[in-house]
């Protein structure tokens, strides 16, 4: 999604601008611009595609100026072209903004009427006309902003730069994030705290529908009704080193290689090793004795994560589970019962269908529970309790450490559940406590294996069609895997149950298809042979994931195996994800695609 930069700084701004924008990349973008203010006045660069190329045009046209504003944009309204790019411009007003205008259609018709000429394709220039319409009246900037923010319908984030006002930036947010940044005799405005780290950890976040003031001593914040209000700073803990690919070619490269640590992290929040209990903070708050559904919304791999807690809480908690893609959920209209309880998985915290899920939920009276990995995130603050991941910074566009670290806390859950109902007696809480313990050195082992997969990853650069089959809790984990592959390669890949394969994808399986079968050897590994042999039988070639027993059982009819360690059930899509994980990193490198940030994609969806 787009990202937000504005800085009234002391040095020159437009390189601290496209820095800043370079920490926002991850949020996927094609095109980028900056404006600033040079001798006071309005001026700009934008360009299509990666900040090269606006570098490139800041090379050949510099700007000047110690105060501006910066935007990495993905397309929504409009091509990805330079005349769509922000900053949009109108008069006296500069304007960036991330999310959608709703009724820019009808704001524009009122602004051709009014005489104004619309240059862009986009729902955003309609916002720097109003503003400059206002101003062009008598208003102040603040006044205009005033005026004009409660008149936008939807979602946003907007930062504004005002021709001949070199100490002012306004920000606004609604539905999209906006943080403040303070500096020594400096103020910022940033997408998130992510952005803004090369220059502060000082960090205020705009609540829903706030808006602000800057100016180089400070801000004032204002709430949708225009009141002054009092915003906390704090300090991020997201510094400039975090964000730093290190030894690795990618940052997924780096954040597959952080899971054992981070894992670890997480679990030592929900997980006590010495006495070998989960220790839930926040759970206490939860009647799970007393209640009769989880309901559960994410959306993408965050959604496969509570499609595998689904297993967790039937299995050990004896509580059914109802699962949605938070797009459908939202819309669904779904009966909200007494005694229900709902729970939202997001890595950024910010995915728009899956708050407009909890915010849906949360007017039909249920408890609200969130596993988010950012805690300053919106769907973080409306949430009654918060199960924060510590997976740290994610910034390959492709969720990975953030999977299995939402597994962990998922499996912790589950597993506190089953004990408040009686499911789980406290011999069976001291082993999979345990197995839970032991993952931090099985994602090592399972981490070697990145040879071979590498090895095998080859090959599969060159096909269009890949199929991924799992059972039980390994179902999710194939889908997610196929998910993976094609957001990273675009190679086309579905992920089945695999004892549905013979009720139709069977029929795609030829001597071209690979098909990779994630099964450790569990109690239903010898279905899953089965399954294989069919496969096998019509000429598929098989990858099979599996552990030693596994591969000493499946015969030959698999043309490759990865050998992964021996795990207790409840540990296996954690550890598991990890090949999963590698083999689509590697056939995307093979490939030469751009495995940080797949073409069209954004890290966090904050439009339906
Ligand atoms: C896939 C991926 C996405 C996200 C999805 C939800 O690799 O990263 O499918 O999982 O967009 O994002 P969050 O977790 O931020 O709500």
């Amino acid at each position: 999604m787009c990202g937000i930069v504005g800085i009234l700084g002391s040095t020159d701004v437009a390189p601290r601008l496209v820095d800043a924008l370079k920490r926002l990349e991850y949020r996927g973008y094609d095109s980028a611009g900056v404006a600033t203010l040079e001798g006071g006045r309005l001026v700009r660069r934008r360009a299509e595609g990666k900040l090269r190329n606006l570098e490139a045009a800041l090379e050949k046209t510099p700007v000047g100026g110690t105060s501006g504003i910066g935007h990495t944009r993905w397309a929504t309204h409009g091509s990805p072209s330079v005349a769509n790019a922000h900053p949009h411009m109108a008069g006296k007003v500069a304007v960036v903004h991330n999310g959608i205008i709703e009724n820019y259609l009808e704001l524009r018709e009122e602004i051709k009427d009014g005489g104004a000429d619309i240059l862009t394709e986009t729902d955003t220039e309609v916002v720097a006309h109003l503003v400059n319409a206002e101003l062009a009246k008598g208003l102040s900037p603040q006044d205009a902003a005033a005026r004009v923010l409660p008149r936008l319908k939807g979602a946003f984030a907007l930062a504004f730069l005002f021709d001949g006002d070199n100490d002012l930036l306004i920000g606004a947010r609604k539905g999209s994030p906006l943080a403040i940044g303070h500096g020594d005799g400096e103020m910022y405005l940033g997408s998130d705290a992510i952005a803004l780290s090369p220059f502060t950890d000082r960090i205020t976040y705009l609540e829903e529908g706030d808006w602000a003031v800057l100016d180089r001593n400070g801000a004032r914040v204002f709430d949708a009704n225009n009141n002054e209000v009092s915003r906390q700073e704090s300090r991020s803990s997201v510094t400039a080193a975090l964000m730093d690919k290190g030894n690795y070619r990618h940052f997924m490269a780096k954040e597959i290689h952080e899971q054992p640590e981070v894992i670890g992290h997480t679990l030592s929040r929900y997980i006590d090793l010495g006495a070998r209990k989960v220790d839930v903070p926040g759970a206490a708050a939860i009647d799970f004795t007393n209640l009769n559904r989880i309901l559960i919304s994410a959306c993408g791999t965050a959604y496969y994560a509570g499609l595998v807690a689904k297993y967790w809480f039937e299995k050990y908690a004896r509580l059914p589970v109802e699962i949605d893609v938070a797009s459908e959920f939202r819309y669904r209209e779904t009966p909200i019962g007494k005694n229900e309880f709902a729970l939202f998985i997001s890595q950024s915290g910010e995915t728009a269908d899956t708050l407009a899920s909890l915010r849906y939920c949360k007017e039909n009276g249920a408890k609200i529970g969130a596993v988010v990995n950012v805690p300053e995130s919106t769907i973080a603050r409306e949430s009654d309790v918060v199960f924060q991941t510590i997976a740290g910074p994610e910034i390959g566009v492709a969720s990975t450490k953030a999977f299995t670290c939402q597994l962990a806390v998922l499996a912790a859950l589950a597993i506190h559940a089953g004990r408040s109902r009686g499911f789980v007696n406290e011999d069976q809480e001291t082993e999979l406590v345990e197995a839970l313990g032991a993952i931090p050195g099985l994602a090592v082992q399972a981490l070697k294996s990145e040879i071979k997969i590498e090895t095998l990853s080859q090959p599969l650069s060159r096909v269009s069609d890949a199929l991924y089959l799992g059972r039980g809790t390994n179902f999710p984990l194939a889908m997610e895997g196929a998910l993976k592959l094609k957001e990273l390669s675009y190679i086309h890949a579905e992920g089945y149950a695999a004892g549905e394969l013979k009720h139709g994808p069977i029929a795609l399986i030829d001597e071209n298809m690979p098909v990779f079968v994630i099964a450790p050897h569990d109690g239903i590994y010898e279905k899953t042979v089965s399954n294989m042999q069919e496969v096998a039988a019509r000429g598929g070639r098989i990858i099979l994931i599996t552990d030693e027993r596994g591969a000493a059982e499946s015969g030959d009819v698999a043309q490759d195996v990865v050998i992964m360690p021996d795990v207790h059930e409840i540990v296996a899509p954690i550890i598991y994800a990890l090949p999963v994980q590698m083999i689509s990193y590697h056939t995307a490198v093979f490939m030469g695609t751009d495995v940080d940030q797949p073409r069209n994609l954004a890290k966090s969806v904050t439009v339906e």
